[in-house]
Parts: structure tokens; sequence; C-alpha cells
């Protein structure tokens, strides 16, 4: 018995709207399905909706949704696994414990390309050792890297000519899965390496899995890194470059220091700053936040002294403190990156600034103080809002008090004036995050791709219709082509969506939230006739773009003439056809 066989003889004892309504107060009937405040983000009307006919809950608010498992593990912070088994236990169905933990295709796949890393990165890091690698070696060294931090970063090269790791995985694995790494593009069906000529910086996820690679020049060559492209193991806002070598340390000391690069994040440890970890050249994320936050209590952000860096770094400071961590702030002096001043002033000169880092009002504080000497009453104020846009965000009254009382003492205002601000920002912020969940990002995907998928919820079989010329490349937004896609390749519709789920975990929400929507259209709208004209208004769409696309640039050869007038055939034909 498999997961998924558990939980659909669940769902066939257990009724979803019971098992909310034991958690949820005040579920009320509106139409076909049941609404309340959400219990996972406050709010004043109901958003909640939990759906008998589908099994599945979803709150337009803040876009959590799942099946009774999911509602079970979320409110009560348990795995799925364990929710699992509440509920087995609950609906009389006995579970083999060992068997459980047998995996579905979708994760079975995501080992394979979890594994393939992992050859990936040794097969680089064996070609340090080449007499390729001399520049690459010469690199690491005027960096200061050790040998050691080599071994405990699994640091490689990637050799300059373009079928090398091709050449030693191909043998081994099929393409379609070599594909699904991301180490490789394709161009006329051929694969060939992603990364060449590059240092190669193997990212883990918590489980120490190799999830992607960052991959750095060893020359002057633009861009200075290369990263994986995002794909269903390696997404960037989720993942932290060092935790897995920091995790035992973080734990201990319960706080992290978050750097800029990859390297500062590697020699920091050759230092034996051992909690120090980075983001993927992306902004510090409500879910990085939320992650570390199983962790440490205190985070520690090392950025640039430009204003870029200060502002980012604040940034990440308010994002933290929503979250529930406490924020520091050290910032470097201007161009010195922390890998160099451990070069060259030592270890001693970067645990003095460690040991200075300055809570994020002290440090908005002490911004405003090195701006001006003295500041006029319409400074004062904006100062004062300034600070009180981060106090306003900690939900712990002792540190909002003691914030406040700070920044009246600094600025000569007295506190109840900005408690009282503090207050109205509170009340106009509507903090919405609640017991530690996240408010989940929604992909952009616009109205006529979103009615494109609700039709194809509610009539599987129109799939057969995209089937006739239509592209996937006509559509925008990565979702659709994924969920359009996946219709395409539908071959029976039982269970359909639990696949679609399993197939795109991170996009749980998403698909949820059109299934739900695709159940209250008309019946009588959804008809092969009017799915075929949403897909000629996409194609005609997908035409005007790509018309404008060369205009902009200019007509510079023949060929693009002629694609430049087949696309306006095209779109006379849609024009004359809709
Ligand atoms: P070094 O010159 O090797 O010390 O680089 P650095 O790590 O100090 O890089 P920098 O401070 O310029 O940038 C910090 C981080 O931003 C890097 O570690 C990367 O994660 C990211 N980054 C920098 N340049 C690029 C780039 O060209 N492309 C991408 N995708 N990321 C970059
Ligand atoms: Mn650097």
């Amino acid at each position: 018995m498999d997961y998924f066989k558990i939980a659909r003889d669940i769902k066939e004892k257990i009724d979803i709207v019971d098992i909310v309504s034991f958690y949820v107060k005040d579920l009320k009937k509106r139409g076909k399905n049941y609404i309340a405040l959400c219990p996972f983000h406050s709010e004043k009307t109901p958003s909640f909706t939990v759906s008998r006919e589908k099994q599945i809950f979803y709150c337009f608010g803040c876009n959590n949704g799942g099946d009774v498992i999911s509602f079970v593990s979320k409110i009560e912070n348990i795995s799925k696994i364990q929710a699992l088994k509440k509920l087995a236990s609950m609906a009389g169905i006995f579970i083999d414990n060992i068997k459980l933990e047998e995996e579905n295709p979708y994760e079975k796949e995501r080992k394979l390309i979890k594994q393939i890393n992992m050859e990936a990165a040794l097969i680089y890091n064996s070609m340090l050792k080449s007499s390729e690698a001399k520049k690459a070696i010469e690199f690491l060294k005027e960096k200061g890297i050790k040998e050691q931090s080599i071994l405990n970063f699994m640091l490689g090269y990637a050799p300059s000519y373009e079928n090398f790791l091709y050449n030693s995985l191909s043998k081994k694995y099929p393409k379609d899965i070599l594909i699904k790494t991301s180490l490789f593009s394709t161009s006329f069906g051929k694969l060939t390496d992603v990364f060449r000529d590059r240092i190669i910086i193997p990212i883990r996820n918590i489980s120490g899995d190799i999830v992607g690679f960052g991959a750095r020049t060893v020359g002057n060559e633009n861009p200075k890194y290369l990263n994986t492209q995002e794909n269903q193991i390696f997404i960037k806002r989720r993942n932290l470059f060092g935790l897995f070598n920091s995790l035992t340390q973080i734990r201990k000391e319960r706080k992290a220091i978050i750097v800029e690069g990859y390297f500062d994040v590697i020699l920091m440890h050759q230092y034996l700053f051992t909690i120090t970890l980075s983001t993927m050249g992306t902004a510090f994320s409500q879910e990085h936040a939320h992650i570390l936050k199983n962790y440490v209590d205190e985070i520690i952000l090392m950025f640039d002294s430009d204003k870029a860096g200060i502002n980012a770094a604040i940034k990440a400071a308010d994002i933290s403190i929503e979250e529930g961590l406490y924020p520091k702030v050290i910032v470097l002096e201007e161009g010195i990156d922390p890998d160099e001043l451990l070069i060259t002033k030592g270890p001693d000169a970067m645990l003095n600034l460690i040991n200075n880092a300055l809570d994020i009002i002290s440090f908005k504080i002490n911004l405003i103080k090195k701006k001006n000497t003295e500041l006029s009453p319409d400074k004062k104020n904006k100062a004062v809002e300034f600070i009180c846009d981060t106090i306003a965000k900690e939900r712990n009254e002792v540190i909002r008090m003691e914030w406040i009382k700070n920044v009246s003492k600094e600025f000569s205002v007295d506190e109840s004036i900005i408690k009282k601000i503090v207050l109205q920002k509170t009340k106009s912020k509507n903090i919405s995050i609640q017991k530690n969940q996240i408010t989940l990002i929604k992909p952009e995907i616009s109205i006529i791709e979103e009615n494109l998928i609700e039709m194809l919820f509610k009539n599987p079989s129109l799939a057969e219709i995209l089937k006739n010329g239509f592209e996937i490349s006509y559509l925008e937004s990565e979702f659709s082509k994924k969920i359009v896609s996946f219709f395409i390749g539908l071959k029976d519709t039982l269970n359909l969506e639990e696949k679609l789920i399993s197939q795109y975990p991170d996009y749980e929400n998403e698909i949820l939230r059109l299934i739900l929507k695709s159940q209250n259209i008309n019946d009588e709208t959804v008809t092969p006739e009017n799915f075929k004209k949403t897909l000629l208004i996409i194609e005609k769409n997908y035409l005007e773009k790509e018309i404008k696309k060369i205009k902009e640039k200019n007509i510079s050869s023949l060929e693009e003439l002629k694609k430049y007038n087949e696309l306006i055939l095209k779109l006379k034909n849609i024009n004359l056809s809709i």
C-alpha cells in the first residue's frame, strides 16, 4: 500500500468538512462549498473555502490549500505522513509502517536528479586534479581557499569542452532525466553542458543532497556567476548556501550570519565562523527566514555598505522580524567583502565586527544620525516613521517596548507618541502571518490563461483540441505551460488532481485555487467552440507580442523578414476567424 492508496481510502471514509469543522468554528454553507474565517491567517471576512465535492480546502486570502491530509498536517504542524497515520487510524485503516515510506514516481524522479547532481559534483571535483584546472586552482589559491574547504564544500572544476559532463553521464542515465537536472542545455535535440570552464560550487539542501550549482568564471567572462536554472528541486527562494555545513553550529548557537557571496561563506567557514550562509545572489526571502526560524533566534546580516547593500539589509531585517527572528546588521567597509576582510585583516577583525553588530533599530538610528547632525522637525518626523516601520513588524511586546524607549530617547520624542505611531502602522500593515504560516506566492497568470485551465479542469477531454496545432510556447506563464502540457499528456482522468499535484507539488495551492474556481463556471459555457476561441485569443496575443518584438529591434535579415510576414499572415487569419 502506498501513500496515495491510503490517502484515497481515507478520503472515501472521512469527509474533509467534518474534519475541518472539528478545528474551525462557524463553517458555513455557501453554494456548493463551505466557508469560514481562515485558521492560517488573520482576517475579518471569510476567504477560507472547503469543498465537499472535491474534498479540498483553499484560502483565497493566504493561498493555503490542500486535501484533508494537508489540512491536518498544516493545522497541527505535523508531517504529512504523521497526518496520514492519524487520519488512517480515525478511519480504521490499517497501515503497514514500512511500506508507507515508498515514494510516488515524482518523488523517485527528484531522488534520481539529486543522485545525478551528486555524481556530477564528484566528477567536477575530481577534475580539479587535472592539468586543465591549473587556472582554477590558481584562482582558488589567490582567494585563500585551503584544501580542506575544497573538500568541505565539494568544490570542483568544469573543463571548457562542451560535452565533458554529458559524455560521462549519458552512458548511465537516459536523456530525459538528464535534461531535468538543468545541467545541460538542448539545441536541436543535442545536449551540451551548461557549465564550462568554471569553478563549480555545489548547493546542498538541509539533508545534504545537491540540489543545484553555482559556477564562477575563472577568467573575466560574463556573467561572473551562472547558477542552475530553477527546477523542481532547485528553488532559490527556499535554499540557503552553506546551510548544510552550518546546521550543527547554528542549532547550538541559535544564530546565523548571512553574507552575500558563495566565497564569503566558504572563507567564513574556513576561519571557523561556521554559522555563515548566503542566498544564491537573490534577495533574502520570507521562506529563507521561515526555514532559519527552525534553528536560530537571531540573524546577523553582513552586507555591502553601498546603498543597495543597506536597502537589502533593511528589507531582510524586516522579513526576519515578521518570521519572529531578531535581526542584527553589520555593514562592511566600502568595497571589501567578508572573504577579503578575513584575508587582509584576519579573523579577529571579523570577530570584532560580529560582536559589535547593531540590532536593526540601533542600526537605523545610526544611519540617520550619521547623515544628519541636526534634525529639522520634518526630517525628524520622517526618521521616526522610517524606524517605526520596522518596529511595527515586531510582535514581541518586550522587544517592541525596548525599541520604542530607545527611539524616544534618541530623538527626544515622547514615548507615548512613538507608541501611537507604531500602533497605527501595526494596524494598517495587517500582519497576516499567524502561527508561522507563510503567505504563499502566487505565480503571475493572465485571466485568459486562467480561463483556459479552468475549462480543462471542468472538462479534461477538451485537451484533445490542444493537439491540433496549439503550441505551448503561445502561453505566457510558466505555470500555465506546465499545467497545459500535463493535460496534453494525460492518458486517463482518474485521480487527475492528485496526479497533477504530485507532479507539481510547488504549485499545489495555485492548482487548488483554479479547481475551486472552475466549479463555479457554468457548464454550458464549457464547449469545444468556446475552448477553441480561447485558444485563438491566446495565439493572437502571442503573435502580436512576437510581431512587436521584431518591430522594436528592426528587421535586419531576410530570414527575419520572412518570419515577420509569416506572423502577420497568421495574425490576419486568426482575426478573420475570431
Ligand atoms: P567573487 O568575485 O568571486 O568574490 O564574487 P562574490 O561572491 O563576491 O560576488 P559578488 O559580491 O559580485 O556577488 C555576490 C553574489 O551574487 C555571488 O556569490 C552570486 O551568488 C551572485 N552573483 C554575482 N554576480 C552574478 C552574476 O553575474 N550572475 C548571477 N546569476 N549571480 C551573480
Ligand atoms: Mn567577493
